[in-house]
């Protein structure tokens, strides 16, 4: 408990978690009650100075919960959007309390006397100003956080080649691994001309057994201190229709492979007093996915692993993380027989996963993809979920693997 309120409160100015801390009490404790218990007749809202009553405050106090709730995660993650919001809400408070008092006070002596309840909302929006930099996206640094060497399953296309070259232009040397060769040597051709590191091919089927305890021999001579455990595929259809040695290929390297991959560098980073482990999980890990059944399982476990891995080697100095995408386009849909749909950039996913790392132990990306997962988890019921689910994955299935 006092780690993670260490966690919360760290690196933050005292007065910006004093406005934290009101903003979930409003969030989780007075705007449910306003909403959901406080009569309507009785019900005030008032938004940029203007006071509504009645059923107009009722349905004015939905924004205004979610107002509270952003501000809350906005604080809490540091996200660049504050740099805006946070002295915009505080200015239209200010504007507000003016306006009230210089018109109920009235005159010329109005326009003076608007001034001072509005003060205090009128230092606080400068200061959220002054300190906006606060939400800027701190450097990555993480050579310095982890060391010379990273280690990138699945560097041969899509999420993993951009999470290599923002690796190595971070500074680290980095090991690419995956089963095509040419892939491999064109980026790390590329990475050393760019970035001036050293790079290292480890060439790997981490669907054959052994591929990943191959891998982990290859680099045993390096100090891997930040591991990117992110090949992964899927497979798309109708369970009793699929291969069924394809699809125990499929849960070899999404969840063989980094488990094997994790527990062999972790050794070493464990001895070092630092370390970074990055899974790619998925958002298709929250619930069950009927037609996509058994990669949903396996990310599943990815994030199981490494939500649990995060508690469990923090205080080791070791950060774990599971990005979770939801469609990225790369490969995987063509990969997984999937008919074709549009998804969010790799670089902008693979950016996200770094920057999280060390900063909580599961990251969504996309602000769409988290309502999803977060409101399909904790809204409805599991067969419900699957039911729904099902109905969505059949318009990305192939007929005939329906
Ligand atoms: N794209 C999406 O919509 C999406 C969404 C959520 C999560 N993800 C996850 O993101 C990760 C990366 O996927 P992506 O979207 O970048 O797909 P991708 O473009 O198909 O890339 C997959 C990578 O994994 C490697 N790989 C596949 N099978 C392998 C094997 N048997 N042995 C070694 N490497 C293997 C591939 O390399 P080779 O083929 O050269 O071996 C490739 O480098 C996966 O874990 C995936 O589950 C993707």
């Amino acid at each position: 408990m006092r780690e993670w309120l260490f966690d919360v409160f760290r690196e933050r100015p005292w007065w910006m978690s004093a406005v934290m801390i009101f903003c979930a009490y409003m969030a989780f404790i007075y705007m449910p009650w306003d909403l959901f218990v406080k009569p309507v007749e009785v019900d005030q809202e008032v938004w940029f100075g203007i006071l509504f009553t009645g059923a107009w405050a009722k349905i004015l106090a939905v924004p205004h919960w979610f107002v509270y709730a952003a501000a809350v995660y906005g604080f809490r993650r540091r996200r660049s959007w504050m740099a805006f919001w946070a002295p915009a809400y505080a200015a239209q408070v200010a504007f507000g309390l003016y306006l009230w008092t210089a018109l109920e006070t009235g005159g010329f002596s109005g326009v003076i006397v608007g001034l001072f309840p509005a003060l205090p909302m009128i230092a606080l929006t400068w200061a959220f100003w002054t300190n906006r930099d606060y939400f800027d996206p701190k450097p990555l640094a993480l050579k310095a956080r982890y060391g010379d060497w990273a280690l990138v399953t699945g560097a041969s296309a899509g999420i993993g080649t951009a999470l290599a070259r923002q690796i190595a232009a971070d500074g680290m040397n980095v090991v690419l691994s995956a089963r095509r060769e040419d892939r491999l040597r064109s980026l790390a051709a590329e990475l050393e001309r760019e970035y001036e590191i050293e790079t290292r091919i480890v060439v790997a089927d981490l669907g054959e057994v052994g591929g990943a305890a191959g891998l982990a021999e290859a680099v045993a001579d390096l100090d891997v201190g930040l591991l990117v455990n992110n090949a992964g595929l899927g497979y798309a259809g109708r369970f009793d229709l699929l291969d069924g040695e394809r699809l125990r290929r499929l849960v070899t390297v999404n969840c063989e492979a980094p488990l094997v991959l994790t527990h062999a560098l972790v050794q070493g980073m464990r001895e070092r007093g630092r370390g970074g482990v990055l899974f790619t999980g998925s958002v298709a890990g929250r619930q069950p996915l009927p037609l996509h059944a058994v990669y949903a399982a396996t990310k599943a476990f990815d994030a199981q692993l490494g939500e649990a891995l995060w508690a469990e080697l923090r205080a080791s100095n070791i950060d774990v993380l599971v990005l979770e995408p939801g469609t990225v386009e790369t490969e995987f849909q063509e990969v997984a027989g999937e008919i074709p749909h549009r998804g969010a950039d790799a670089d902008q996913v693979a950016a996200l996963g770094l920057r999280s790392l060390g900063e909580q132990p599961s990251v969504i990306a996309g602000w769409f993809n988290w309502i999803r997962a977060n409101a399909a988890y904790r809204l409805t019921t599991r067969p419900i979920l699957a039911l729904v689910a099902g109905h969505h994955m059949a318009k990305q299935t192939p007929e005939e693997l329906r």
